[in-house]
């Protein structure tokens, strides 16, 4: 009979991929976790923080080809803490914000399992504090709004998109590499001027990062022209004519360089 009251599944948020970015939390329970299970967005700074001795395994999802299917990651963190272990999974960016942390963690409830989340730095606020763009700003942003560019099994992207289409309102698209022609012509098509601007971010924090600044009009096109590669997010809204401006818009090794 396994003895399911040891074992115990902590989802753990690591954040966009600067390591320094990790809360102490999700620090003490990779240091303390027998085995290590995680995703393709963890950066491998974050990874080698992981003590030598600590087990491994990889369920990163590569864009359209599933390494592990969700039902395969849920039954094997089940089976490795019904078999007494402590598990860290380990999630890009927050486990609660496009990341199926909570669907997991509603597996492990109904399987008896104990689990605990772990928040970790959203990538949206790591590349707003990376890039030195802020998503509300007075006078510029009321509010933000965090959305999916992309629907399960490649489905029509049916979002609100008069809602959407706000000029008060910074909009962050997650997933939106692949839509992005969509995407802006549907805000377009829905009010938003073509000149509005928008801000690419890839790998956010990491020292892979790069931007991209457009507007509504160009962004499909110079995203095709550009060199960003998975992850991107998407800043769009009046925010983005801040870029430049602010002091921490400087690039990843400087800012490393200054905690030395
Ligand atoms: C499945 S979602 C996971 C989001 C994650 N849970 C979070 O809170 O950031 C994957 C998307 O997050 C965004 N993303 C994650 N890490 C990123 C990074 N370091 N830089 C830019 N975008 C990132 C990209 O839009 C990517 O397609």
């Amino acid at each position: 009979m396994k003895d399911l009251t040891k074992g115990k599944v902590f989802l753990i948020g690591a954040g966009p991929g600067d390591p320094d970015l990790l809360t102490l939390k999700a620090v003490k329970a990779l240091n303390t976790a027998d085995v290590v299970v995680y995703d393709r967005l963890v950066s491998p700074e974050i990874m080698a923080l992981v003590p030598k001795g600590t087990r491994r395994i990889d369920v990163g999802k590569q864009p359209k080809c599933h390494k592990v299917p969700q039902e395969g990651i849920n039954a094997l963190l089940i089976d490795l803490a019904a078999k007494g272990l402590c598990v860290a999974r380990l999630k890009g960016g927050d486990p609660l914000i496009f990341g199926r942390g909570s669907e997991e963690a509603e597996e492990l409830r109904l399987a008896g399992i104990a689990h605990e989340y772990v928040p970790g730095i959203t990538s949206a606020q790591g590349a707003a504090t990376s890039t030195g763009v802020p998503l509300t700003h007075r006078g510029l942003a009321t509010g933000v709004r965090y959305v999916t560019g992309h629907r399960a099994k490649d489905a029509t992207l049916d979002l609100d998109w008069p809602s959407l289409a706000s000029e008060d309102t910074t909009l962050v698209v997650y997933m939106g590499a692949m839509n992005i022609a969509d995407i802006a012509e549907k805000l377009r098509k829905n009010g938003l001027p073509g000149t509005l601007p928008v801000m690419a971010i890839a790998s956010a924090t990491t020292p892979r990062e790069k931007r991209l600044v457009a507007t509504l009009n160009t962004i499909a096109e110079e995203m095709a022209a550009s060199d960003l590669s998975a992850p991107v997010l998407f800043i769009i809204g009046h925010v983005v004519s801040l870029y430049g401006e602010a002091a921490a818009a400087q690039p990843f090794p400087d800012r490393v360089a200054a905690y030395a």
